[in-house]
């Protein structure tokens, strides 16, 4: 089995990156069916959901659009620790299918902040696209229209998705070695 050593810790392969291509195929072909004839724009958040995007969006047959958008820390902090401001968002949005494109929803905590954010834009309907979802970290209520495979509440790293800057470049998904 292949070991990847990042920082201090150790990674093994989780889930290939032929299946995350199946179930990517599989979440385009719903996409494709549902939103048939809406005028949508895909929002990647950066940095982790841009191969998940990638992959998704060469699937997607619609005629529509993709931006992507970052999160970045406030300078204050409120009772619910750092406020992150959605940038790169504009009125393009408005009156859209919005379909958020995550790579991983934990708490839900983001997801929320940015949703709040979104609506102020005032698009037709948002909805969300995870790649990967951790049930059981999940705080919120929101739903989650297109979850691409539910994992346990274990550290992940690849396929977007860092350890501290690391790992992003990896194509399949590993995690931390149990010892
Ligand atoms: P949430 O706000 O708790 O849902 O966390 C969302 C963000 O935390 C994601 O967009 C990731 O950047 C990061 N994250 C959560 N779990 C993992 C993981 O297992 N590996 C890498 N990053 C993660
Ligand atoms: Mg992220």
């Amino acid at each position: 089995m292949s070991i990847r050593k990042i920082h201090d810790l150790e990674f093994e392969v989780y889930i290939s990156n032929e299946k995350i291509k199946d179930v990517i195929s599989g979440m385009a072909r719903k996409i494709n069916i549902d939103l048939a004839g809406k005028d949508v724009i895909f929002l990647g958040i950066l940095n982790g959901a841009f191969m998940f995007a990638s992959d998704l969006f060469r699937e997607i047959t619609l005629d529509c659009q993709i931006t992507f958008l970052k999160l970045a820390s406030y300078a204050g902090t409120s009772s619910t620790g750092t406020v992150k401001r959605l940038i790169g968002i504009n009125e393009d949005i408005y009156k859209k299918t919005v379909v958020i494109l995550e790579d991983i929803v934990d708490t839900g905590v983001t997801l929320d902040n940015i949703i709040k954010q979104l609506k102020g834009y005032e698009p037709e309907e948002i909805k969300v696209a995870t790649m990967l979802f951790k049930p059981d970290a999940y705080t919120m209520n929101l739903k989650l229209d297109y979850v691409g495979l539910e994992i346990p509440n274990d550290f992940v790293l690849g396929y977007g998705l860092d350890y501290e800057g690391l790992g992003r470049n990896l194509a399949d998904l590993y995690k931390v070695v149990e010892s």
